[in-house]
């Protein structure tokens, strides 16, 4: 080793100390906010501070650290500073390829307590009966808001405190460095639907194609597996040490919606979205739009965004609003329309 590295290295040696010591420090001062918290039986996840720590620090321009290495630097602070305070569960459904876990991971740290339900109302019991304080749930996909949890949202007093956007993006991953070796890819349906052009690209013809239900499911296999490959979230690729060959192999940037549900209100942060249901009860539906409509206009409210959703043979509005359930325009629409809205929740806005 050349001196210039051992030199260098010892100037990092010595920054991680200081790095620790500051980490040590920081630590403390969570303790104690924690003890704080416990005593006034206020809640140990703030995602309102959380995002304002991030945003304060991604203004400081740096030179090396960019927004996403603050991101996830900062994400494993969070979660370490959180488990000091107090151990709270999350739990999370994954229906199939793993997209809910890299974003228990991305809100919530690689240390925390997870608990993986088999299905969405099993999340939603164990959030009501308090066995978990947090669960994370798909909200909207290319299709639009995903009935499922719409409906749950609709049956259930969780709210929901707070959005993540997440980018879904497909790896190759394989042991065989050869692709000309590989026989058989395995990857969901949905998967093939949304790589075919890497797939064509690459010759990866049908016949090399094995389905499965869960790319989670057959990962541990591939990762043994001589001469096979898989298509997957890049966090399940990386978490069965399956090396990734090619990155981003989707054709299109499809991005999905997850929010954070627990068994109370968000805090209002700097800016606010606020989420509710509304249902249309022996009424024409476009006279229930026009004068939602007209309501939303008179308050002065920005309006996110507005679907029709049918919960139990009955149709519905999910309506996403600009602002928090406290300020005085949303507090006067909501007192309007309180028959026949159910408010689910106002949390930071992510986008
Ligand atoms: C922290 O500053 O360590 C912190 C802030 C908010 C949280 C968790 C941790 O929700």
């Amino acid at each position: 080793m050349s001196r210039k590295i051992s030199e260098l290295r010892k100037e990092i040696d010595r920054l991680d100390f200081e790095l620790l010591q500051l980490l040590d420090k920081r630590m403390e001062y969570a303790v104690c906010i924690g003890k704080e918290k416990v005593l006034a039986k206020s809640n140990i996840y703030c995602p309102k501070r959380e995002q304002e720590i991030l945003q304060r620090l991604k203004k400081n321009a740096l030179k090396y650290l960019n927004h996403e290495a603050i991101d996830s630097i900062y994400r494993e602070i969070f979660a370490f500073s959180r488990k000091l305070e107090k151990v709270e569960k999350v739990a999370f459904f994954d229906s199939a390829s793993s997209f809910a876990y890299e974003v228990v991971a991305k809100k919530f740290g690689f240390v925390g307590k997870y608990l993986m339900m088999q299905d969405l109302a099993s999340l939603f019991r164990a959030v009501q009966l308090g066995e978990v304080k947090y669960g994370v749930i798909p909200l909207e996909n290319d299709s639009g808001i995903i009935k499922e949890s719409c409906e749950l949202l609709f049956k259930n007093e969780a709210k929901v405190i707070a959005e993540v956007i997440l980018p879904l993006q497909y790896s190759f991953a394989s042991n065989d460095e050869k692709i000309q070796n590989i026989k058989k890819i395995y990857l969901e349906k949905a998967i093939a639907n949304q790589c075919r052009d890497f797939l064509k690209f690459y010759g990866f013809n049908e016949d090399k194609w094995v389905f499965v239900d869960s790319s989670v499911e057959v990962a541990k296999m591939v990762a043994k597996k001589k001469h096979t490959a898989i298509i997957c979230s890049n966090m399940i690729a990386r978490l069965h040490n399956i090396p990734i060959i090619f990155e981003n192999i989707q054709d299109k940037n499809n991005q999905m919606r997850f929010v954070v549900i627990s068994d109370f209100f968000s805090q209002k942060a700097n800016k606010n979205k606020t989420s509710l249901l509304v249902a249309i009860k022996n009424k024409k539906r476009a006279d229930v739009l026009l004068g939602l409509l007209e309501d939303i206009k008179k308050y002065k409210i920005g309006l996110i965004k507005i679907e029709e959703k049918e919960i139990d043979f009955f149709s519905h509005f999910y309506l996403e609003l600009e602002g928090y359930f406290e300020d005085k325009n949303l507090q006067e629409f909501l007192r309007k329309r309180s028959k026949e809205l159910k408010l689910l929740g106002s949390y930071p806005r992510e986008l």
